[in-house]
């Protein structure tokens, strides 16, 4: 069943009820204001960071699920709605909600008006623009009242959702014409403040919330929207909020436009206050303050000019079609035209789409995540890039920066940080094992994408310390080394607190209810292995070596290839079970994810990356793992992480074996490793059976059965359930996940098989062999390379024949060009 389509000529999913399975939502903003938006309106808005600056509230878990957000309330004589159903829920006559490309634009109707919100956050603006469309589509002329309305939040949203006894006191706000400012804290420490404004006169405001919805009342049912007349309330302490109140008359088929705009602003110190307005009556008049004094009034002027640049209906059309113009751009550096529309729906779109927001939000703020459990993590960062690193090369390169100087000396990282401050994160410390390995992928993949090799010499600092700085080529070394300086009895990697699974906790050891598996660690263990990161070593350790020779330095790169041969033996020689890779050992030195276990005998992680590094590959071992992961791994709905699930607690595994089975790490459908079987099967040239599991786990394909799947069937999802979950078949924790990224390289650089590198763009496709071809437009390194792959012979891999330009060229590279439009022609058979 499905609950909308896909409009791909706008680039939109347009969801046609309000009742979506869950709440279906959209990210705003990709600089610095981000919003998240339902299809009903809800969610919320920060600034860089989710926990450290919330600008409006958001309760998490809430009942009915998704209350809160921004709305829009109309009460038409009486008759109270609001376009976007919730939070009031009337019934409407017509309702649509258009989620595109940083924007989301809800259409709702009821009773002869019919109401059209545009939400967007321009390029380069600090603030979510709201265009508001309100039409008389009835016979009579209409007298109606429109409210908006949102709930700030005091800044710090986990103290905002904790510390009552001090925050009940200090919201404060100010009012002048038709905004409304919240200065919550700005007196004293804070800088920042936010605004909420409408371009036309008030017929009233409120900005305390229990004068506007009423005591006890939730938010469907505003007593100032029922009663059609705002307070005109001064919030003092308790829940400040924002509300204008409009007073709209229409003739029959006449339509009024508004443009909202909801910003936040930073002034610098000596700016913070308006001049001493002294005896002035502007207080209480023109100005209305918490308190009414005539102290520490806010320095308006850059929101003024925030304002001053959306106040017209065609100043915000402008911003909002050249936002669009910026996403066509951004799309167009990766563009393909296949026999698949769903295929080339998630490549042209979506996918690239959901990178971008992974880039951006790493793992801190969805309708799963908080906002204030997770800041960046370093491996999701580092792996989020690779999805992401074509569309805007520098904020990579920036990104890479900020990543290596949370490194420590010894090669580690702090597992994460919050982007405010870009600091390290404490509290969650270091030791997650196979952390160092993707920074060095990352790093790889910029530079095959940019040619920029200087970046390693960039000097960056260890753990956010400039007396520790050193080059980025020697973070890359600490990196490597740190597997190297850190094995196991088998001269297999340690695992540390955790690799890539972070329930796998092998020196955890945890009997103590509600303990974090993330934090606590009980022993420095010096015996449990992962044989995930030897593979990860072994196909990402030459990354490294390459950076070396790229450099010059060719001693050292033959250093770390005897030290990956020496891996890549030991893998084979511990590590193989003769029809897949092992797991790991486990602090008892014991076998995990091998024939002799008692439950999960086999598990997905190790299994991708061994082939694509090739281990065992001259003994037929990459078709043999491979068939292993479809024989015991593969259901309708994709591969399984291990089979067969854990039943009960293993208190020397962890977490992993705390979930019920079919559920996340345990035997859940983790769509962000499905994708490292995808590339492994394209590489051994199995263009079908890459394409089977891309299209069971990818989004456009399962949107027949959103009812089952239930996330929106635009954006991956972490997991979908297992097989031994009673749920098979449904999705959670959509959105930020590194799905998005290893989904994208999956389908871009291995089914299609454009993949960049050092040398140029290399064309390597693997399809389903009934593909007669495919076209596909790629800019690379500033030139635009137009691809066409025929597949006369019906064959999923092999290029027979290359021609750039029309002449034809050995081999399957082409070479970076100085700019210009090239075609190339490539013959598969
Ligand atoms: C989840 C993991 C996640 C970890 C860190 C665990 O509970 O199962 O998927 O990576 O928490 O937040
Ligand atoms: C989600 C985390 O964000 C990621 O870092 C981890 O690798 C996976 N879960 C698997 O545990």
């Amino acid at each position: 069943m499905k609950f909308g389509y896909f409009d791909d000529v706008n680039k939109e999913y347009v969801i046609t009820t309000p009742q979506t399975p869950y709440p279906w939502i959209n990210y705003l903003g990709t600089q610095g204001f981000f919003s998240l938006i339902s299809n009903t309106a809800g969610g919320y808005s920060f600034y860089k960071d989710a926990r450290l600056r919330r600008i409006t509230r958001y309760r998490y878990n809430n009942v009915p699920v998704d209350m809160g957000g921004r709305y829009f309330y109309i009460n038409d004589n009486g008759h109270v709605w609001n376009p976007g159903w919730s939070p009031v829920k009337a019934a409407l006559d017509g309702y649509e909600c258009r989620h595109g490309l940083g924007y989301t634009i809800i259409k709702g109707s009821s009773q002869g008006i019919s109401a059209e919100l545009t939400f967007f956050v321009p390029q380069d603006f600090n603030g979510e623009v709201q265009k508001v469309s309100i039409k008389n589509t009835g016979s009579a002329v209409k007298k109606i009242k429109l409210f908006s309305f949102l709930e700030w939040c005091l800044w710090d949203a986990n103290d905002d959702t904790t510390n009552f006894q001090r925050n009940f006191n200090t919201g404060e706000v100010e009012i002048e014409n038709s905004t409304i400012f919240h200065k919550t804290e700005y007196k004293e420490r804070r800088d920042h403040f936010a605004f909420y404004s409408v371009n036309a006169p008030l017929a009233g405001f409120d900005t305390d919330r229990e004068s506007f919805l009423g005591p006890y009342n939730g938010f469907g049912e505003a007593q100032a929207v029922k009663n059609g007349k705002a307070n005109n309330s001064v919030a003092d302490g308790w829940s400040p909020i924002a509300s204008h109140c409009l007073e709209i008359e229409l003739a029959p088929g006449a339509s009024k436009d508004f443009v909202f705009a909801l910003g936040y602003v930073e002034n610098p110190f000596a700016e913070k206050f308006a001049p001493d307005l002294g005896g002035s009556d502007k207080i209480g008049e023109k100005i209305i303050t918490t308190g009414n004094s005539r102290k520490n009034i806010i320095n308006k002027k850059r929101a003024y000019e925030m304002i001053a640049q959306c106040d017209t209906v065609e100043k915000a059309d402008k911003l909002f079609n050249d936002l669009k113009a910026h996403w066509n751009a951004l799309l167009g550096q990766y563009k393909v035209d296949s026999p698949d529309e769903k295929l080339n729906r998630m490549v042209n779109i979506w996918n690239q789409y959901q990178c971008m927001v992974t880039f951006n939000m790493s793992r801190s703020a969805s309708y799963f995540e908080s906002g204030i459990g997770r800041g960046m993590g370093f491996r999701d960062s580092n792996q989020d890039l690779l999805g992401f690193v074509h569309q805007i090369p520098a904020r990579a390169r920036e990104r890479i920066i900020d990543l290596a100087a949370t490194m420590m000396e010894d090669g580690g990282a702090y597992h994460q940080y919050q982007p405010l401050t870009k600091m390290g994160n404490h509290e969650l410390g270091s030791n997650f094992n196979d952390d160092p390995l993707w920074m060095i992928l990352a790093v790889a993949a910029y530079m095959k994408e940019t040619g920029d090799f200087a970046i390693l010499d960039e000097r960056v600092p260890y753990e956010n310390d400039e007396s520790k700085a050193a080059t980025l080529l020697d973070h890359m070394k600490r990196a490597f080394n740190h597997v190297c300086t850190k094995k196991g009895p088998h001269g297999l990697p340690l695992i540390g607190r955790a690799d890539w699974n972070d329930c796998l906790n092998l020196n955890c050891f945890s009997a103590e209810p509600g303990q974090s598996f993330q934090t606590t660690t009980s022993k420095d263990g010096k015996v449990a292995e992962s044989v995930m990161i030897a593979a990860m070593f072994a196909f990402i350790g030459p990354e490294y070596a390459a950076m070396c020779r790229v450099k010059g330095d060719n001693a050292e790169a033959q250093r770390a290839e005897s030290e990956i041969a020496v891996m890549r033996k030991t893998v084979m020689e511990h590590g193989f079970d003769g029809e897949w890779f092992l797991r790991a050992y486990d602090d008892f030195g014991k076998k995990l994810g091998g024939k002799e276990c008692e439950e999960s005998k086999i598990f997905i992680e190790p299994q991708g990356f061994a082939v694509l590094a090739g281990l065992g590959k001259e003994q037929g071992a990459d078709i043999k793992t491979l068939d292993s992961v479809d024989k015991y791994l593969n259901t309708k709905h994709g591969l399984v992480l291990n089979n067969p699930a854990f039943t009960r607690y293993y208190i020397q595994y962890g977490e992993i074996s705390t979930y019920p089975p079919g559920y996340k790490e345990n035997a859940g459908i983790f769509c962000h490793n499905n994708a490292w079987i995808i590339c492994a099967e394209a590489e051994t040239g199995r263009g079908d059976k890459a394409f089977e599991y891309y299209s069971k786990i990818a989004p456009a394909y399962r949107e027949e059965i959103s009812d089952l799947h239930r996330t929106e069937p635009y954006v991956y999802a972490q997991m979908i359930a297992g097989k031994d979950a009673a749920r098979h078949g449904e999705a959670k924790n959509s959105w930020l996940t590194g799905t998005a990224a290893w989904n994208f390289v999956a389908v871009s650089q291995y089914i299609l098989g454009i993949k960049p590198q050092y040398d140029g763009l290399k064309i390597d496709p693997s399809i389903p062999k009934n593909w007669a071809g495919f076209k596909l437009t790629r800019i690379f390194r500033g030139a635009t390379y137009n691809i066409t792959v025929k597949n006369p012979n019906k064959v999923s891999k092999g290029v027979t024949k290359l021609v750039v330009d029309g002449a034809e060229k050995a081999g399957n590279v082409v070479p970076p060009f100085d700019g210009g439009i090239h075609e190339i022609e490539v013959v598969l058979g």
